[in-house]
């Protein structure tokens, strides 16, 4: 096992550079999941060398991946570092509401900690934005929290450079999540930059594009029933242009040794100030495929050569979440 790690900021723990992102077991996206797979996902963690679990307070219709998690750990809690965030839940239609008011804030992270059976957690984010409440006091409460010891350092998501700003004020902020991966690196021009002069820990989602970029994705697939069908990236000639991408990068990978999902891993660890993919998941084989994304390097000739993949496959259809 050849894990890497890196610090939390304004924490003493390390994080491993591959983590357990649980938003597939919250059975959301894709219809199906089985609740044994998801914890068998969860405890392939420990041999991978994954130490770090990323989940959310919306995270499934009533926190479900919050208690698939407390299940999947057990006595074994203590060996991970939990991240949840609060802020956005879902509303009747299953739309997302944001309300990230102090009170909705602590509530939330109480009903957090009471599902993953912990006093505390080692990260708690605010997961984006109220555009009813300011930043600052959205982080007020999150530093309450902390002062308190139900988190034990503070973090931000879907954020803009002023936004991270206002909150790191109110706040000390360890660690900021954006989307990031091959087609998606608008992070690049400001808000990777900003957290890399705060010493602000970057970890980065949907580092696959929601499984586009895992390699395994074919062409006749489709997705029924599966809200990954609304994303433009799995669409008529965007599809087609990505799943050329990834045959191009699958060259690549082998001449590594390493598969797809593993060379998309490293090509975004190496992307300087990004300090952790959150890689969803949600069978023991995903995880253990995913954390051999650490342990080795890409040369600078092979960056180069994905970067000019990267540029002959032109700007790509994303949309947010
Ligand atoms: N802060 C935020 O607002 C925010 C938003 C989104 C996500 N997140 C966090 O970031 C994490 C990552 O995002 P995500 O889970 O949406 O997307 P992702 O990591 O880009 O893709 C996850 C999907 O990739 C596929 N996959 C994973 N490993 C694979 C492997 N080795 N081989 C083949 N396919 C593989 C699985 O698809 P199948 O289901 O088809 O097997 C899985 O559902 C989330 O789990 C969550 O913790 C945060």
């Amino acid at each position: 096992m050849s894990m890497k790690y890196h610090p939390l900021p304004r924490t003493t723990l390390e994080i491993s550079e591959i983590a357990f992102g649980a938003w597939p077991i919250a059975g959301m996206t894709t219809p199906g999941i089985i609740d044994a797979e998801s914890l068998a996902a969860i405890r392939a963690c420990f041999e991978a060398g994954i130490n770090h679990l990323d989940t959310a307070y919306m995270y499934g219709a009533c926190g479900e991946s919050e208690k698939l998690i407390a299940q999947a750990l057990g006595n074994r809690r203590g060996e991970m570092v939990i991240a949840t965030k609060g802020g956005l839940h879902w509303g009747p239609d299953q739309e997302m509401v944001y309300d990230a008011r102090p009170q909705t804030l602590r509530r939330e992270c109480e009903e957090s900690l009471r599902r993953l059976q912990t006093d505390r957690v080692e990260l708690y984010y605010l997961h984006a934005p109220d555009p009813n409440t300011p930043v600052a006091e959205s982080a007020g409460e999150i530093k309450r929290l902390m002062d308190e010891g139900k988190t034990l350092s503070a973090g931000a998501s879907n954020m803009t450079v002023a936004e991270l700003e206002e909150f790191a004020r109110e706040c000390p902020l360890a660690a900021y999540q954006p989307p990031y991966n091959m087609l998606q690196r608008q992070i690049e021009a400001d808000t990777l930059p900003w957290c890399r002069a705060q010493g602000v820990a970057v970890l980065v989602y949907w580092p696959f594009l929601k499984g586009l970029l895992a390699g395994k994705m074919r062409r006749d697939r489709t997705f029924e029933n599966d809200s990954r069908r609304k994303y433009p990236q799995y669409q008529g000639e965007e599809l087609e242009k990505n799943l050329a991408l990834i045959e191009n990068l699958r060259a690549i990978a082998a001449e590594t040794g390493h598969s797809v999902a593993q060379l998309v891993l490293r090509w975004t660890l190496q992307q300087p100030g990004v300090t952790c993919t959150l890689c969803g998941a949600r069978r023991p084989d995903q995880v253990r495929e995913n954390a051999g994304g650490s342990g080795w390097e890409l040369t600078a000739e092979q960056l180069a050569r994905i970067e000019k993949l990267l540029a002959a496959r032109g700007a790509p259809a994303v949309r947010s979440l």
